[in-house]
């Protein structure tokens, strides 16, 4: 009986014994887990990388982008942020440069008051597009440096994107070059790396992050402005609306081949129109001004020069111009028998449309020479112009330049030469200003047919609004 006892008793006292032994063992346990930690920490805070630390102060989310924001203060004062997102490859490399900037940080950094902090902001443009936009900043020894960053991205996929992703077509990043310079009367070699520039887009703008030494200030464009170059899926009605009000802004560039829109019907027009062309020089330049310019002319070409030079007229017609008939060989149509007039008219019909695939639609008889009789045989319309630059005459581009802008009015066509060099030298200067005086520059076939019909036989000068 007795000896029963006994056993219970040391039975008790030896769970007793075992647990004081393990609750002192989780006492030692979790002063060595704080000890670790707190190794830890002084370890983190002199090598480790942001990836690494996970103390959460504040969550701010934007979309599907959150951030996680780690303030420190051993052994400077450090304010970290660092986007969270389920999209591994963008946040790598974000964190990855804030880390290369820390660790130069701690290299330099030798005083308690020098800080370093990032700032950090996030923006949802459109479905998957979100930017995050982040700066650093510095305090070395009371030397003070900011450096700003951006990333736009697809989230979905995690690819980051160019801003030529958002134009219409890639060349429209010199359409903006242009612009730019206009706007900022800077010189363009400031714009020239536009596309790899960083930039972050926002609902209603879009903002450029040039690096410190491209001597550039960071800068933004309202989307208002630019609408004429944005994919339309990357232009919301309310950018849309605004663009209505806006007057500084990118014209429209339209294609041969699309209708105005009755916006674009109801603005100024203006045909610019090169005669007797092809020349393997002159007309190869204004081509380069044209593409430049994103405008958009018609060249009645000489059937005997577009025989001579077809691999010109192919690049004018693929390039969105319009190629019209001036005849094969430059004859006074009305000085000649119907048989020649005919075969002038028919010649250089064939060779245009061996050429481009396209029978052209538009005659220009040389000298203007033309009566009804001969209007009825071109099966084209019959275009002349309103404003004479007398190119020919003057060669002076100041003179050809004056003459224009003195005549021009909304529906002008306007005559020019692309054969003479004086003339391309003129060109860049009147449609500058003509677009500068809101003209918007169509072809002589979307001229007519914007505000009237384009019929065979018909004669054409200037087409005024209605
Ligand atoms: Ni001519």
């Amino acid at each position: 009986m007795k000896k029963r006892v006994y056993l219970m008793l040391l039975l008790i006292s030896v769970l007793f014994v075992a647990m004081i032994g393990f609750k002192h063992y989780q006492v030692v346990q979790k002063r060595q887990r704080l000890k670790q930690e707190s190794i830890q920490r002084e370890k983190m805070l002199k090598t480790k990388t942001i990836a690494e630390i996970k103390k959460t102060i504040q969550t701010e989310t934007v979309g599907a982008v959150s951030f996680q924001e780690v303030i420190l203060t051993q052994p400077a004062k450090i304010g970290l942020v660092f986007p969270v997102l389920e999209n591994q490859k963008i946040s790598s490399q974000i964190n990855q440069k804030i880390d290369t900037a820390l660790a130069a940080f701690k290299t330099k950094s030798k005083q308690k008051t020098d800080a370093f902090y990032v700032v950090m902001k996030a923006s949802r443009f459109k479905d998957n597009v979100y930017s995050i936009y982040y700066e650093i900043q510095e305090d070395i020894s009371g030397e003070k440096s900011k450096i700003s960053y951006a990333y736009t991205f697809d989230l979905k996929s995690g690819q980051l994107l160019n801003w030529s992703d958002f134009l219409i077509k890639p060349e429209y990043i010199e359409t903006l070059k242009r612009f730019l310079v206009g706007q900022t009367l800077k010189p363009q070699e400031s714009f020239e790396k536009i596309e790899t520039l960083p930039f972050s887009i926002t609902s209603d703008k879009v903002m450029f992050y040039p690096l410190a030494s491209e001597n550039l200030d960071v800068f933004s464009i309202p989307l208002s402005q630019i609408t004429a170059i944005l994919k339309p899926e990357y232009v919301s009605e309310k950018v849309a609306t605004e663009a209505l009000q806006v007057q500084n802004k990118i014209m429209p560039i339209i294609d041969r081949n699309v209708p105005l829109t009755p916006e674009m019907s109801s603005k100024k027009l203006v045909a610019l129109t090169f005669d007797d062309g092809p020349n393997p020089v002159t007309t190869r330049q204004l081509l380069g001004i044209l593409k430049q310019e994103q405008t958009i002319a018609t060249f009645f070409v000489l059937g005997e020069r577009a025989a001579q030079y077809p691999e010109i007229v192919k690049e004018a017609y693929d390039e969105g111009h319009q190629i019209a008939s001036h005849t094969m060989n430059h004859r006074n149509l009305v000085k000649v028998s119907r048989e020649v007039a005919q075969a002038e008219i028919n010649q250089a019909g064939a060779t245009i449309t061996n050429i481009t695939g396209k029978y052209p639609n538009a005659v220009r008889p040389p000298y203007g020479a033309t009566n009804d009789q001969l209007n009825a045989s071109y099966q084209a319309a019959v275009v002349l112009w309103d404003v004479d630059s007398l190119d020919w005459q003057s060669k002076n581009p100041d003179a050809i330049y004056t003459k224009v802008m003195s005549e021009v009015q909304d529906g002008s066509i306007i005559l020019l030469h692309d054969i003479h060099p004086t003339t391309i030298s003129a060109v860049p200067r009147i449609m500058n200003d003509l677009k500068q005086a809101g003209y918007q520059f169509v072809t002589v076939e979307q001229l007519i047919s914007s505000r009237t019909t384009l019929e065979n036989g018909r004669q054409y000068r200037r087409i005024s609004p209605n």
